[in-house]
């Protein structure tokens, strides 16, 4: 591969956008099938593909969110309405959502860690093909990736672990540049 410069701009400046700027147009079939691709691409020990996918979109982001909101509220009696409102719209308004799960199997050689960073590379890549179509991303987590009803209501099985939930859509904000870690402090070299 030949040196790629709008590909090295992108990998520098590369910003997430949140959720509530996340709107329609959401990706095609044949866009999410290529994100989808482009997000399955990623280093895996032994090709153990230890992950899956789930895509919440269309009115199974409205029904989520209300299932969520049944979840905290049965929880958490106290909560208020604004608070529910939060949790019905935790799906919305991206046009779509990709959520990973880290799948572990046993393996003689490749240790649960290594299969969870592939899980986190699949969330990561989706981000970047999603980018590479021209929408933008973010990956959360938030509560519901750990609270074992929320995870089985959104589809995670027995040992299954979500990693990210990867919002996708079309921005309607453009977030500043970031600091940048320092690598002065964060990189050594090792001279034995
Ligand atoms: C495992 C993981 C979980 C995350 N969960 C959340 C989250 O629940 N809410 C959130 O606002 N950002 C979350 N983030 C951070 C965002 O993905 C993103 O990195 C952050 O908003 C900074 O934006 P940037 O990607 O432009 O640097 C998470 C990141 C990772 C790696």
């Amino acid at each position: 591969m030949s040196k790629n410069v709008e590909l090295i701009k992108y990998l520098t400046t590369r910003r997430s956008v949140p959720l509530p700027f996340l709107s329609e147009p959401g990706p095609n079939k044949e866009e999410l099938d290529l994100i989808l691709s482009i997000g399955t691409r990623v280093p895996d020990h032994a090709k153990l593909c230890p992950w899956r996918l789930i895509v919440i979109q269309g009115d199974a982001r409205k029904r989520a969110g209300e299932k969520l909101a049944q979840i905290a509220k049965a929880q958490k009696p106290e909560m208020s309405e604004e608070e529910l409102e939060v949790e019905r719209n935790q799906f919305l308004p991206a046009p779509l959502t990709i959520g990973v799960l880290s799948v572990p199997v046993e393996h003689q050689k490749v240790v649960e860690l290594e299969q969870v960073l592939s899980a986190g590379n699949v969330a990561l890549n989706l981000v970047h093909g999603a980018n590479a179509l021209g929408f933008a991303a973010h990956w959360v987590t938030r509560w519901f990736a750990y609270d074992p009803e929320a995870t089985a209501m959104l589809g995670a099985k027995e040992g299954e672990q979500f990693v990210a939930f990867v919002h996708i859509g079309t921005p309607q904000t453009r977030l500043e540049d970031k600091p940048k870690p320092d690598l002065e402090k964060l990189v050594s070299t090792w001279e034995g």
